[in-house]
């Protein structure tokens, strides 16, 4: 009998995507695409459970074995540095971790950096690299905003399509890291699971190519 595997799925639009890669490597669960709150899906028949998570919360059911594999981005995996292993880039979910100001932004090196941001370990590890003394202010969203009312000088955070930034009168100032979606594993998951995983992250390995399309 198939070892039933336990996937941890990133509720939203990057999960949806990351699920039509595993349907296509032989997992299907139609009923996950019914309307409706539910959060856990389940196909004997393929020996796969899915649970939709918050995507910050991909790597902790993972890291605990309540997940054997998931789904989480680079910037979580960053941010929190759980003790999993990182498989495979998906490379979906392209997006960057950048430091962003006001237009009329001017760094003076004299005084402490005020930094708003919900990464606060990349942004600490980054500016300590730099040797740079800095102030972490940690929000938990709509981190635009600071320097705007001057609770910051600068923001570290995710851009995208850099739409929020443009809508917001901010400009990029430098580039951390660039992020993307990762396939993780819990540890011992992958040495009792090893072959219904392996062979799932190859299939999704040549998938992943074609994303880079
Ligand atoms: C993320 C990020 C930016 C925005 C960037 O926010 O924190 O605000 O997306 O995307 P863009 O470059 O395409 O505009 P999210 O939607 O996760 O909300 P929150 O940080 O305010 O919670």
């Amino acid at each position: 009998m198939k070892q039933m595997l336990n996937v941890a799925l990133p509720k939203g639009r990057l999960g949806e995507k990351v699920y039509s890669m595993f349907e296509k490597a032989g997992y299907p669960c139609p009923a996950i695409k019914e309307a409706g709150r539910k959060l856990i899906f389940e196909n004997k028949s393929c020996a796969v459970r899915y649970f939709w998570v918050k995507p910050s919360d991909v790597a902790i059911y993972v890291e605990r074995g309540a997940a054997d594999i998931g789904v989480a981005g680079k910037d979580i995996l960053l941010e929190y540095e759980p003790d999993i292993y990182e498989l495979l880039d998906l490379n979906t979910g392209k997006c960057k971790m950048a430091v962003a100001a006001k237009k009329d932004f001017r760094d003076d090196n004299g005084r402490t950096l005020r930094v708003a941001t919900k990464f606060s370990n990349i942004a600490a590890g980054y500016y300590m690299s730099k040797g740079r003394d800095i102030d972490i202010i940690h929000l938990n969203g709509s981190i635009e905003i600071a320097p705007i009312l001057g609770l910051s000088d600068v923001i570290v955070d995710i851009v995208e399509t850099g739409t929020t930034l443009k809508e917001n009168d901010l400009k990029i100032i430098e580039t951390i890291v660039p992020i993307s979606a990762r396939f993780i594993a819990n540890k011992s998951s992958y040495k009792f699971k090893y072959n219904a995983i392996d062979s799932l992250v190859k299939n999704l390995a040549r998938q992943a190519e074609d994303n880079c399309d």
